[in-house]
């Protein structure tokens, strides 16, 4: 079995959006009423129901408050009226296409014209059209009722959107041989495009199959005309209403079926119709879509709607001419169509061309572009700027630039770009730039491809290398998408209309900019805020904002400094001091010591005279011991004052490392030094040993008091005999005794100080304690002194 599946089925257009709004409707509000059914199918209708949407024949049964939806064949103004007097809200529905009519049949009536309708008199869409044709309007269902008009001076014929093409034809001819035909007739196709797409599809169809499946609604006008139509060229047409009424037991494996569908048949039936196919024949079905309709088509210009409709009204030449060309035609009224054609204009893919917005609805503008379909410009094509809203840039009645973008979408729409003719126009002011390449132009993230990124530069595809979208590696290039750019263009291929562009240049180029403007920020002098982002062993880099500065180990701190992580951690915000800098060079010497308080300035406050204090020995040399009391201040024990005995050298007391208590004997901050002594710390810390020590001093002086007094006494002693000896003749004396006595006297007096220096070990008269110098010290080393 074959299936011929008809390409235009299911909802057209209108009644989509009207049973969308609807639903909407509902979900937001509860309940929502139709001004009679929403479309003609029950099923649906039923469903709708079910969904709070129902329907409602008059408006007496509404209430205050009541939402009450226009369906897709419109309503006449008198719905409108009573719906503002009674606070009813309405929301309109109406298909844009029956809305064009319901403008066409208001102007025309208001600029004297009487209105003719062809289609059902008790058609909803037909009364709502005479309702907007002011009560001036006749209703012609068939050739026949041309008849019955009165004379008519002039008149303009509208047709019911989906009265079929052959009824609209025997119409107008009828009108043309009156007798008293009028003088001047604008006919305005208004057919519905989808009407006759499905029409003529239904038409293909069925000669192709050996049976047809209608599916619709019994009640839907359009429905039983592709059934009519249908049936005059394959006898074995049915119209579903329903699936369960679908029986093909009968039919032979070899069947050609065809299925088309009224504009009212919901998408799911046709599934449905083909899952019960399927199952009932269990084979496989081959479905066949019917071929798509032709993209360029011929448009008669007669359905020009609203303005220039009108003009055509007041200048009788272009009717004439139409009425010639059908004269000249008439004796076959299906050449109607042909007669047409000599009139028509062609419209195709890419045609830019001016149109007047005829409404704004939901985001998408409906424009008249002068052709048998007014076109749509969806929400996405409507502005590069995603963000513009259709009822800011435009109203009823503004003149626009658009691109067709196809001619027929398959509900017969002629879908527009507003966006293309933008993207044109940018192109052509583009490249008639000079060093576009040296710009920046804003963009945002469209779509990842092969290599890289596509942007769009207002309406222009730019061609973004994935090594070009930033300055690091982009793992997934998808975080791109959607999101603003700015990028540069690397290339264009004039002919081609293609950009290659790059976002990495303009944030190097940025970062560039923004470090130069930091540079220029950097006074020296001027005190900064940074964070330590890296340690050396000869200074600390330090993040000034962007910029890394570093503070040199001699500027970490006012002592020594070993190594900068003595001062500094990872990560710390300090304050420093811009010292110098070398733009070229991006060099930046920073102070951090400069910022901290002298620390020998505190010294006479923190270390007072007369106080105890602890510290490290840190160096000893022969005069003394240096105590680190803090890394930046050291104070000297003098090596008279390291023990309270008396010591040859410091090591033998003290060792570097140690921790020794002192007291302070003297602060001088401007020379930066500290007289610190260990004798006294301990001395006052230990009273017995104190004690102790002065007694043992006591006893040495009063000894060295005694010896004293006995060598003056044997000097005294030597000089009476001196006296003596002298005082006696030299005749007396031995020949050589005075050389011998002489000789002997100075050997006396030597052997008297060798027996001195000899028996009074201990004796020595040393320098007193404060004057002790270290170079003494080193000279007594090794020597054993009795105190
Ligand atoms: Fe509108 Fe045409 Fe459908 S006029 S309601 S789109 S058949």
């Amino acid at each position: 079995m074959r299936i011929i599946l008809a390409k235009n089925s299911g909802f057209c257009f209108g009644v989509r959006r009207a049973v969308e709004m609807a639903e909407q409707c509902a979900a937001e509000c509860g309940t929502v009423y139709t001004y009679g059914n929403i479309i003609h199918n029950e099923s649906v209708v039923q469903e709708l129901a079910e969904k709070g949407v129902h329907s409602v024949e008059t408006l007496e049964s509404l209430h205050a408050g009541d939402t009450l939806i226009v369906r897709a064949h419109g309503a006449p103004p008198a719905v409108y009226e009573a719906c503002t007097d009674r606070e009813i809200r309405l929301i309109d529905a109406t298909c844009p296409y029956v809305k064009r009519i319901h403008r066409i049949v208001e102007k025309a009536a208001e600029d004297g014209n009487t209105v003719l309708i062809a289609g059902k008199a008790n058609h909803p869409e037909v009364v709502g059209i005479r309702g907007w044709a002011g009560g001036s309007a006749f209703v012609l269902e068939s050739a026949a009722d041309v008849a019955e008009l009165p004379k008519i001076a002039k008149a303009v014929l509208v047709a019911q959107t989906t009265l079929p093409e052959d009824t609209l034809r025997a119409i107008i001819h009828a009108i043309e041989t009156r007798k008293d035909s009028p003088c001047v007739l604008q006919v305005c196709n208004t057919i519905c495009d989808t009407t006759r797409d499905r029409q003529s599809e239904a038409e293909e169809i069925s000669r192709r199959s050996t049976r047809m499946l209608v599916l619709g609604s019994k009640s839907s006008a359009n429905t039983q005309k592709l059934v009519e139509i249908c049936k005059k060229h394959c006898k074995n047409t049915e119209n579903i209403d329903s699936t369960d009424k679908l029986l093909l037991d009968k039919l032979p494996s070899d069947d050609i079926i065809g299925i088309v569908a009224g504009a009212s048949t919901p998408d799911r039936m046709i599934r449905e119709v083909l899952q019960v196919m399927s199952e009932q024949e269990k084979t496989t079905i081959e479905t066949i879509e019917a071929e798509a309709p032709a993209e360029e088509v011929v448009v008669p210009q007669a359905t020009q709607v609203t303005e220039e409709v009108v003009a055509a009204v007041e200048a009788p030449k272009p009717t004439v001419k139409v009425k010639e060309e059908l004269d000249s035609d008439h004796e076959d009224s299906s050449d109607f169509a042909s007669a047409f054609e000599k009139t028509m204009t062609r419209l195709h893919n890419g045609q830019v061309l001016e149109g007047t917005v005829i409404s704004v609805v939901d985001g998408e503008v409906f424009v008249n572009v002068g052709y048998k379909s007014d076109g749509v410009i969806p929400v996405g094509e409507l502005s590069s700027d995603s963000d513009v809203k259709a009822e800011d840039l435009f109203k009823e009645g503004d003149t626009i630039e658009v691109e067709v973008t196809k001619v027929n979408d398959g509900d017969g729409n002629v879908l527009l770009s507003r966006k293309n003719v933008e993207s044109k126009k940018l192109w052509d002011e583009l490249l008639s730039q000079e060093n576009i390449e040296e710009k920046i132009f804003d963009a945002v993230g469209k779509e990842v491809v092969k290599g890289g990124l596509i942007a769009d530069i207002s309406g222009i595809r730019a061609f973004v290398p994935a090594s070009q979208v930033s300055t690091k590696y982009i793992e997934n290039l998808n975080e791109f998408v959607g999101k603003p750019m700015k990028l540069k263009v690397l290339e264009v291929d004039r002919q081609r209309k293609r950009i290659v562009a790059s976002q990495k240049q303009v944030l190097i180029a940025e970062a560039a900019a923004e470090k130069h403007a930091k540079w220029e920020q950097i006074v020296v002098g001027s005190k900064v805020n940074g964070i330590v982002r890296r340690i050396a062993d000869f200074g600390a880099f330090v993040d000034i904002g962007g910029i890394d500065g570093l503070v040199h180990v001699t500027d970490a701190a006012w002592g020594r400094v070993k190594h900068p992580s003595d001062v500094f951690a990872i990560g710390q915000e300090i304050e420093v001091l811009i010292l110098n800098v070398d733009v070229e060079k991006e060099r930046v010497s920073l102070g951090y010591k400069q910022l901290q308080p002298k620390p020998w300035m505190l010294a006479g406050e923190k270390y007072a005279v007369g106080s105890i204090v602890e510290g490290k020995v840190v160096r000893i040399v022969p005069f003394g011991a240096f105590v680190a009391l803090e890394s930046t201040i050291d104070g000297l024990i003098h090596i008279s004052q390291v023990s309270v005995h008396r010591i040859a050298k410091v090591e033998d007391e003290l060792k570097v490392g140690d921790v020794v208590r002192c007291k302070v004997l003297e602060v001088s901050p401007e020379a930066k030094r500290i007289s610190l002594s260990r004798k006294e710390a301990l001395l006052e810390e230990d009273p017995a040993l104190a004690e102790q020590l002065a007694a043992e001093k006591a006893e040495r002086d009063r000894q060295y008091a005694e010896r004293q007094e006995q060598r003056q006494q044997q000097r005294d002693t030597q000089q009476s005999q001196q006296v003596q000896q002298s005082s006696q003749p030299r005749t007396d004396r031995p020949e050589r005794a005075p050389r011998a006595a002489s000789s002997d006297r100075s050997s006396s007096r030597d052997s008297g100080d060798r027996r001195r220096r000899n028996n009074e070990d201990g004796d020595y008269e040393l320098p007193p304690v404060q004057e002790a110098k270290t170079s003494l010290a080193s000279l007594f080393e090794g020597l054993k002194v009795d105190e």
